[in-house]
């Protein structure tokens, strides 16, 4: 069995200058030996989530965003905080992808990080998150939590990453996600014996 995964990372805001797509910028480049890391950058093309729309046909690009998620074997999501809690844009692709038939949310192995200019890093957000991920059966790593407040101070005015505690703790967690998710592959192989 390979011990190599594919993670998709999503960013939760929009925006050109995001410390999140800035933040997962830096995790590709932290990523530890046998993790690659793919951003999804479609965000803001997926239309608002509507029943009718999936039951008439899912339109190919958010198949394509369901079917990255689906074979990923990991989600990297960095959330901004927006009014204490997720983002309506993030929220909505979380919602797209958590639809039958396939199920692409479901039992996925995901870990959560996020930036704010704020002091509090995005804690309520990912709170937030974290409870909608249970309704998926997801495994969310618990720890080290990655709360990147004052973000304006961490990052250059290129989106590099500058702050050495910031990189350390995202190495970390990188490789807790690694080691997490190929506890969940070996665990699934087991059941399926
Ligand atoms: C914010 N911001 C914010 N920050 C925070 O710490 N707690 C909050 O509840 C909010 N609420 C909020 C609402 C809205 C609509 C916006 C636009 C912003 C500030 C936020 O942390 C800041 O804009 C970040 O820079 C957003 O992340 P990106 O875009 O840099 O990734």
């Amino acid at each position: 069995m390979s011990d190599s995964i594919n993670v998709l990372a999503l960013a939760g805001s929009l925006r050109r200058g995001s410390f999140n797509a800035a933040a997962l910028r830096a995790c590709q480049e932290l990523a530890p030996e046998g993790m690659t890391i793919d951003i999804f950058d479609g965000l803001a093309d997926l239309p608002h989530y509507d029943d009718d729309l999936r039951a008439a046909g899912v339109p190919a690009h958010v198949e394509a965003f369901r079917g990255r998620v689906r074979t990923a074997d990991a989600l990297l999501i960095a959330t901004p905080e927006y009014n204490h809690s997720v983002p309506g844009a993030l929220k909505n692709a979380i919602d797209w992808a958590s639809r039958p038939p396939e199920l692409p949310l479901h039992r996925k192995s995901v870990a959560l990080l996020g930036a704010s200019q704020g002091m509090m890093g995005t804690v309520r957000a990912q709170y937030h998150l974290r409870d909608i991920f249970v309704f998926f059966d997801a495994t969310v790593l618990n720890k080290p939590e990655v709360f990147i407040g004052t973000a304006q101070n961490k990052f250059d005015a290129e989106g590099r990453l500058t702050d050495e505690p910031t990189k350390a703790i995202l190495r970390t967690m990188l490789g807790e996600l690694l080691r997490q998710t190929l506890r969940l592959r070996a665990l699934s192989a087991i059941q399926a014996q």
